[in-house]
């Protein structure tokens, strides 16, 4: 079986969906345009932050170091947890929910692939405490990752942790812990260095979006049984598929084309739409890296932009229920993408009954597999009716290959988005403001944090008359 996943544009275009649509002419009018940003990006290949390209070829070590950790953690633990967010949460989640049971934890041990799995990506402090309530320390193994190795989120984590294990374990704590962080950047690999913790690098080139064909999600997804070497294999079939500089040639560059063409015209939301469970945080981690990529205020050049598009995440058939008819009959602000899964992992047949009933009658002997599909298929020409662009990305299945092939497609079309936007997609200096004003507010002293505090006291004060 064929196992490349497939793009279909057709409805982005006018041609086929009608004045609100992109004319093909545009399109093919952007080839220079497109050939130029191919050649950007190529030039940064396994440069600055691009180091995320030069994963699928360079880490036949790295696979093997992370298999045997895997199969120690496997063998020694009942819980696996990671501590981390953004891109070093996002990644192993999806994954996670991609390739394994749609129930994983809740099986029993024998039928999962490895311990159970929790990614804290939240300070909530009610999460904290609930994971503590259904894991045992005693039996759990913990994967700290932070690039920076400084995240506030992830290093309160990492304390209450330690501290609990320490209680819990003694000297053996050490043992319960494995860090994911940069080799040369950052508190958490000093600290790593100093306590002897079994560690992992995030190469310096690769940012936290473009993390989880690194260790960042490989080794929880190793943990659990899922085939790393699969889901690097697709990424670079995915690479090659996309060597070309023409974009019909090329189906991540065609893709960067017709979404920043669609940003040209006032189509500033992008709606992930997976078919699929198993898909549903793919969307999720597609929101992070092309929010955080695309959204800047700044051309390479220096010059004032404000540019991006917002990532909506949804789950079809679940959303049809609740968003599509702003999708419909809304603004022309949006284009789908469709993720269509060709060969579920199970078959539902749907049996006979309510034989008096016509229209419930008729779903007997059909499947939930043939109708998630026609549901799909119901809303693709809703949408087509209604005038809305849109586009399917079809997996013939959900397993490694497709699912690495996915991934670095989506970072692929990123990377030409913001070489066509003329921005630096690998930078994220809005959350930085947001995490010194975090430590401000709590009171930490440095001369940057005192100087936010300061600055963060110039607000207008809130009137009593807007407060309820
Ligand atoms: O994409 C990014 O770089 C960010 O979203 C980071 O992943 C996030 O802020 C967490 O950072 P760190 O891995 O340094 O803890």
């Amino acid at each position: 079986m064929d196992m490349r996943i497939k793009l279909d544009v057709n409805p982005m275009f006018r041609e086929f969906t009608g004045e609100h649509a992109i004319p093909r002419a545009e399109l093919d009018s952007m080839l220079p345009e497109l050939k130029k940003a191919h050649a950007a990006v190529e030039a940064g290949r396994g440069k600055g932050m691009q180091g995320w390209m030069d994963l699928p070829y360079n880490q036949d070590e790295i696979l093997t170091a992370i298999e045997n950790t895997a199969a120690r953690v496997r063998k020694e633990f009942e819980a696996f947890v990671v501590l981390g967010i953004g891109g070093s949460a996002l990644g192993p989640a999806a994954v996670q929910q991609a390739l394994n049971h749609l129930h994983y934890n809740e099986l029993p041990a024998e039928k999962r692939g490895g311990p159970r799995l929790y990614i804290e990506d939240n300070v909530d402090p009610e999460r904290m405490a609930a994971l503590l309530d259904v894991i045992d320390l005693k039996k759990t193994c913990f994967n700290v990752i932070t690039k920076s190795g400084g995240t506030a989120e992830t290093m309160s984590q990492y304390l209450i942790i330690t501290d609990a294990l320490k209680k819990a374990v003694g000297d053996d704590y050490k043992r319960h812990i494995i860090i994911t962080t940069s080799q040369t950047k950052g508190f958490l690999i000093k600290i790593a260095q100093r306590e002897g913790y079994e560690t992992f690098y995030i190469p310096d080139g690769v940012g936290g979006r473009f993390s989880e064909l690194c260790p960042v999600g490989l080794i929880a997804a190793a943990v659990t049984g899922i085939d790393i070497r699969g889901l690097i294999a697709g990424a670079k079939d995915m690479d090659q598929r996309c060597a070309s500089d023409d974009a019909y040639q090329n189906p991540a560059l065609m893709d960067a084309g017709l979404m920043v063409l669609a940003m040209r015209h006032g189509v500033n939301m992008s709606v992930m739409m997976p078919y699929a469970d198993s898909l549903k945080l793919m969307a999720d981690w597609y929101a992070q890296l092309w929010a955080e990529s695309l959204g800047k205020n700044e051309t390479l050049d220096g010059k004032k932009c404000h540019v991006g598009q917002t990532p909506i995440k949804t789950l079809g058939v679940t959303d049809q229920h609740s968003q599509l008819q702003l999708y419909t009959e809304g603004p022309f602000d949006k284009a789908l993408t469709f993720l269509k899964v060709e060969s579920f992992r199970a078959t539902t047949a749907i049996p006979h009954g309510c034989d008096d009933i016509p229209t419930i009658a008729f779903l007997g002997g059909k499947s939930h597999n043939q109708l998630i599909e026609a549901e799909r298929k119901g809303t693709e020409y809703a949408l087509y009716k209604s005038g809305r662009m849109s586009q399917t990305i079809t997996l013939p299945e959900v397993n490694a290959n497709t699912v690495g092939q996915l991934i670095y497609f989506f970072e692929l079309v990123t990377a030409y988005s913001g070489a066509l936007l003329n921005i630096n997609t690998f930078n994220q200096p809005g959350v930085e403001e947001s995490k010194i004003a975090a430590y401000a507010v709590m009171g930490y002293e440095s001369d940057i944090h005192t100087a936010k505090r300061e600055e963060m006291k110039n607000r207008p004060e809130p009137k009593a008359e807007f407060q309820f």
